[in-house]
């Protein structure tokens, strides 16, 4: 049981630190929007916005610079890369995937009628996941086959620990007034 325990604890750890510049890109997306939103504010044929005022270009270029920021800093980290190593493309590709998974989200979440800012329950969570692993696999498939797909238990443990993560995160975001809503 402990060594289960501590096994768990050990695939949290290496999985947070693999995804840490996709988990950054979101809040700090967060922190620096405002302004112009990605549509410009057109609508799409149904007559709602495409994207909708919560995606805009200082929010995906703050975001995108923040995650990719800090795997650039891991990356000088050595004493921690047996957690596993990073390319300079993995990380930016982690980091812009990661908001391009949550634009292409809201772009869907328009055409479903949910306006912005309304809850989607898991596609909320898992979005940003999605867009970094679609990015690196198809920009750096070797990077990504290295770190997710040779060991599929960090997948796993991406997938089931990003939801509660990220329900934290915005919980904390909506204590401290950056977020209308807590989720
Ligand atoms: N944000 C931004 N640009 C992005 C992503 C996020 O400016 N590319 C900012 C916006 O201020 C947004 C907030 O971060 O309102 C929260 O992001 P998110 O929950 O992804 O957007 P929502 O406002 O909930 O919009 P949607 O319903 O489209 O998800
Ligand atoms: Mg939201």
């Amino acid at each position: 049981m402990l060594e289960f325990i501590a096994s768990m604890i050990g695939f949290v750890i290496k999985a947070s630190w693999l995804m840490l510049p996709a988990y950054l890109a979101n809040p700090t997306a967060v922190v620096f929007g405002g302004g112009t939103p990605v549509d410009m504010g057109r609508n799409w044929y149904d007559g709602r916005r495409i994207l909708g005022d919560g995606k805009t270009f200082r929010g995906l270029l703050g975001g995108t610079a923040c995650g990719a920021a800090a795997g650039l800093i891991q990356m000088q980290v050595t004493s921690l890369h047996y957690l596993g190593t990073f390319t300079v493309l993995s990380v930016f590709m982690l980091s812009f995937g990661a908001l391009l998974g949550d634009m292409i989200k809201s772009f869907f979440k328009r055409r479903l009628g949910y306006e912005r800012g309304a809850e989607f329950p898991l596609v909320d969570q898992l979005d940003f996941v999605a867009g970094a692993w679609v990015m690196t696999y198809l920009f750096d498939p070797k990077w990504f086959s290295d770190n997710f797909l040779e060991s599929p238990w960090i997948m796993v443990t991406v997938v089931l620990f990003t939801p509660l993560l990220h329900r934290l995160t915005n919980i904390i975001g909506y204590y401290l007034k950056l977020k209308k809503e807590p989720w």
